[in-house]
């Protein structure tokens, strides 16, 4: 891994001030938080940069439905963010305001530079005009039909139908937005920055751009499309004064992203550092000396890769070297909504309620492909953290730590196998090369098919047999399953930083898992050395909590529809609220199915407690409704979308093989299995299993320290025999 040395900015969209941090924030803010530590263990230079978009009628918009100035607003949500940010791990290096004095001295020079460079013209144009409320009508204060679509729109953008950026003077039947009175058009002198001008460069620009495909490839459509002059003068007080222009200020998708730039002279300036090499660096032979990454939402797209590129251009900046945009989100399958209810709020609903940054994390990460839609649900968030971080992250991490301190009170000796090392290695290099490619969810996977892997390693050489009869043996072992625990914290520090310090701590390591590069992966603990004391690191997410959560987004909804006029009070007692919320899609037959099949492979901290808890009791009748016969594996494939899982074909006796989807992947090597005659439940309800078809349940026991031993017959019995 020889790390690339030019510096570089990581920014993310910023978000406005004027509303709480929800989870479509986290989408793009946690994904970006991981790319830039990881980027930092690979001995990169890394500025995270982001801040407060302070500006513009969204802002001024909400502030007058509440009553309060903009710079009010603003102050109360600045601070919201910020705490949010701090609660969730994601470590901006600055986040400031772009109502800052640096964001106001910035935006003038950028813009007087794009003047001076004949870049900027003025013209004539119709703006919407509110004759009762006497004033212009910028962006967001109108409403009216979109010219391309005929759907109803706001202002600045046809948010309910094509899509499409509006520019003013453009919707027809323009409303005003506040007193919801007819407006008029009337003529007024604007600024327009010559978009058009820079289409020849944007074609060649893009071809060099690197990010998600979602973003490089739709921009370069619209470049092919041809680009319209972009007016950046709006009639408001709150913002940056439009230089030369009385009573005008610049438009906000101007100084929103030079936010990026004046945040990083902010952070220079505490950190002793320049801006400079960053946003003015000379191009050296292989380009530009520095990287610029922005991670967005699949939103803004148009804003970073066309706008935002031609302004830095005509102003003579540097320029952003990938654009990572990310895929949408839905709440319990529908289109996420504030107004409709389907919302999760970062603080109120989950770090309030007492759950850890690190499991939404690992969630967002892991969910699917950051560019494609994220769905969350409260029964999915349980599912994956409940089958993955804790049976078999937490399950390892605790186990070989347990084991470690019980038996030997330190460090045992030991040397890491070749093939651990090489394992270590493969695991590092193929999770660098997923992030460089933005795969965030290949990333997690790597990590935890390393972590199989070592559940298997710690499984398959049986270390609490070893220790009755060769101490010395077992050491070994147990040396390199905390060789792989080492290993394992540094690489899923970008995704859980919290969780992985207090692993950090237990394996007895001083100084920050963040602060400790790839390479030292590679590098074994020290035999002799003091361990922590050994915790539980992940805890199952109960029933009661996730049934809790689901009442919460369920009460929200309701209410948003109440208020909405969609639902009556004689609805709500027919239950038709609740059946909307409970019926998504097959969430909740996704869950039980899941549940069966990973259950077997799951290894619960809890198991103790749950050993005691018995379940009522069956008649002989009940019991023999499961009909269970013999059956003899004949192939194992791995399940690509699971870490746990196992695709096994087992002769049933039956005409044709039965195909089974099984959670032992973390306690047998695929290739032990073939030829293995096995327990089968038959007659179990077909399920899909991570989208396999499963026709039945191969048994297995499971002894509450996370040995799990398949059930087989005593002697050799033909494929089919019953068990009765
Ligand atoms: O769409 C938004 O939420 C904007 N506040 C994003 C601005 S990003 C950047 F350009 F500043
Ligand atoms: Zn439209």
């Amino acid at each position: 891994m020889k790390p690339d040395t030019k510096p570089m900015i990581v920014t993310c969209g910023l978000p406005y001030a004027n509303g709480m941090a929800h989870l479509g924030h986290m989408r793009t803010y946690v994904p970006a938080d991981i790319y830039v530590r990881s980027q930092r263990k690979q001995g990169r230079e890394v500025v995270f940069i982001c801040g407060s978009d302070t500006h513009g009628t969204p802002v001024v918009v909400n502030a007058e439905k509440e009553g309060v100035t903009p710079a009010e607003l603003v102050s109360v949500y600045h601070d919201h963010f910020l705490g949010i940010f701090g609660r969730m791990g994601v470590r901006f290096d600055a986040f400031g305001t772009t109502d800052d004095i640096e964001n106001h001295d910035r935006t003038t020079d950028i813009v007087q530079k794009l003047i001076d460079g004949g870049f900027v013209y003025s013209k004539n144009i119709d703006i919407a005009y509110c004759p009762r409320c006497d004033r212009f009508l910028p962006d967001r204060y109108v409403e009216g039909v979109c010219p391309h679509c005929g759907v109803i729109a706001r202002g600045d953008e046809c948010d309910q139908g094509c899509k499409k950026p509006l520019y003013p003077g453009e919707i027809i039947n323009p409303s005003c937005a506040v007193c919801k009175g007819p407006a008029e058009y009337r003529s007024q002198e604007h600024y327009f920055f010559k978009l058009s001008e820079f289409e020849g460069f944007l074609k060649d620009y893009l071809e060099t751009l690197r990010g998600t495909d979602n973003a490089v490839n739709y921009a370069k459509g619209w470049v092919t499309q041809g680009l319209q002059d972009w007016c950046i003068s709006r009639n408001m007080d709150w913002g940056v004064k439009f230089p030369g222009a009385e009573g005008l200020v610049v438009y906000v998708w101007v100084d929103a992203p030079i936010g990026y730039v004046s945040f990083t002279e902010e952070w220079a300036k505490t950190a002793g550092d320049s801006w400079e090499k960053f946003w003015k660096a000379p191009a050296g032979e292989n380009g530009q000396e520095s990287e610029i990454v922005h991670f967005i939402g699949g939103d803004i797209v148009y804003h970073h890769c066309i706008f935002w590129p031609a302004m830095l251009k005509g102003a003579g900046y540097s320029l952003p070297t990938d654009v990572v945009a990310s895929g949408m989100v839905k709440i319990e399958d529908k289109k996420f909504s504030k107004s409709r209810g389907y919302v999760v709020w970062v603080g109120e609903d989950y770090l309030d309620q007492g759950f850890h940054p690190d499991l939404l994390r690992y969630y967002l990460a892991g969910y699917t492909s950051h560019t494609k839609e994220l769905n969350f649900s409260w029964e999915m968030l349980q599912e994956k953290i409940n089958s993955e971080l804790v049976a078999v992250l937490g399950n390892l991490f605790y186990r070989s730590l347990l084991f470690a301190s019980k038996n030997f009170g330190e460090i045992p000796k030991g040397t890491a196998e070749p093939a651990i090392l090489e394992r270590i290695k493969t695991a590092t290099a193929d999770s660098v090369k997923a992030l460089s490619e933005y795969e965030f969810k290949k990333y997690t996977d790597t990590v935890m098919e390393l972590a199989s892997f070592a559940n298997t390693y710690f499984q398959s050489h049986e270390p609490w047999a070893l220790i009755k009869t060769d101490k010395e043996k077992c050491g070994e072992v147990v040396y390199n399953c905390l060789s792989l625990v080492k290993a394992l914290a540094v690489l899923f520090e970008p995704v859980a930083p919290g969780k992985m310090q207090e692993a950090w701590e237990q394996l007895g390591l001083s100084g920050k898992v963040a602060d400790t590069l790839y390479e030292d992966a590679l590098v074994p603990p020290v035999p002799g050395s003091a361990l922590g004391k050994p915790e539980i690191l992940f805890t199952k997410l109960e029933d009661d909590r996730i049934a809790a959560m689901d009442e919460i987004a369920k009460k929200r909804v309701h209410l948003a529809m109440t208020e909405a006029g969609l639902i009556t009070g004689e609805e709500t007692r027919a239950g038709a609220v609740s059946g909307d919320i409970k019926n998504n899609g097959g969430k909740s037959a996704q869950k039980s199915c899941c549940a069966a099949g990973e259950k077997r492979g799951e290894k619960s901290m809890e198991n103790e407690e749950q050993k005691a808890e018995l379940l009522p009791e069956i008649s002989i009748d009940d019991f023999f409704k499961a009909q269970i016969k013999v059956g003899k594996i004949l192939s194992v494939e791995t399940i690509e979308k699971s870490t746990k899982l196992y695709k096994i074909m087992v002769d049933v006796g039956e005409e044709a093989p039965r195909q089974i989807v099984s959670g032992i992947r973390a306690y047998y090597e695929a290739d032990a299995l073939v030829g293995k005659t096995v327990c089968v439940i038959v007659n179990l309800k077909p399920a899909k299993l991570c989208g396999v078809q499963s026709q039945g349940m191969i048994l297995a026991a499971d002894d509450g320290s996370g040995k799990v031993s398949l059930l087989m017959p005593d002697q050799e019995l033909g494929p089919g025999s019953n068990i009765c």
